[in-house]
């Protein structure tokens, strides 16, 4: 479980965070919605520790992280892997290097040892396939065009197979049908991995597709938080407008994917 408490953080004079609490259950799917600029990516950080609060507290499964530093956060954070926002993909190294990078350097997520590089070229060209991307292991990020870089950089995280999943804007500049297999591919992870999932997002498709809780940032807090049919029951404008820009209820489409 992450437990978020009282958490603030201000850029200069930008107070982002204002006293945020949150609460993300082990093994749930919680996606984040709210305007550019909100603080979306910001909590983001703050939840795997790159970004120090300014007051508050991050616990995950029972380990506050704010406080720690250098090798202890590292052990403290080594079971979660995000997808940065725009990929983040390492500009001099392979596609293959970018993928294998997590599971290199701190071994396997659970237990931190070692994995053999026969593993790691498995689950390589498994999460590759994955993601569309079979057969690019020596391609360089420079050779793929951005919805590519983005695959790139989710495969590096299912190669990893974290216990706790951050996607940054997984599905935003995607074509719907790579947008859809990604969908797909949080969906699976949490079954498969019984992983838990915070998703942030602009795409509303996406949000109820893989969603089991919907939340709203306003105001540096979370402004509503509920299961996508109550969610979608309340009375803001923003949630109103955000449902008018699907044109099919993709809970729909989930119930015949995966029980039909
Ligand atoms: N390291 C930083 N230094 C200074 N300001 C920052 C920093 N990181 C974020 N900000 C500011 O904090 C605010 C929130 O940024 P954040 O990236 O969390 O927005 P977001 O909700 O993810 O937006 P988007 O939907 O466009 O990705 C923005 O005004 C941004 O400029
Ligand atoms: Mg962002």
């Amino acid at each position: 479980m992450i437990t978020i408490r009282n958490l603030w953080k201000k850029f200069g004079k930008l107070q982002v965070l204002a006293g945020m609490d949150l609460e993300v259950k082990s093994g749930e799917t919680l996606v984040i919605l709210g305007p550019s600029g909100i603080g979306k990516s910001v909590l983001l950080k703050h939840i795997i520790g790159i970004l120090k609060p300014d007051d508050g507290s991050v616990d995950v499964d029972g380990v506050e992280i704010t406080s720690l530093r250098g090798s202890e956060l590292l052990r403290a954070v080594r079971h979660m892997g995000m997808l940065f926002q725009g990929g983040a993909l390492f500009d001099s190294m392979s596609v293959e290097d970018n993928a294998a990078f997590y599971l290199r350097e701190h071994g396997d997520p659970h237990t931190g040892k070692k994995v053999s590089h026969a593993e790691i070229n498995d689950r390589v060209s498994h999460a590759l396939e994955l993601v569309g991307l079979a057969g690019t292991q020596k391609k360089m990020p420079s050779e793929l065009s951005g919805g590519m870089r983005k695959r790139a950089a989710l495969a590096r995280v299912i190669v990893y197979r974290p216990q706790i999943v951050l996607y940054d804007e997984p599905t935003t500049g995607l074509d719907p049908i790579i947008a859809m297999q990604i969908n797909e591919l949080i969906v699976k992870t949490q079954e498969e991995l019984k992983a838990t999932s915070i998703v942030v997002t602009h795409d509303m498709f996406s949000a109820l597709y893989v969603g089991d809780r919907l939340a709203l940032i306003r105001d540096g807090k979370i402004a509503h938080l509920a299961e996508p049919d109550e969610f979608l029951k309340i009375d803001d404008p923003l949630i109103k407008f955000l449902y008018t820009t699907i044109s099919q209820d993709p809970r729909t489409l989930k119930e015949k994917n995966h029980h039909g």
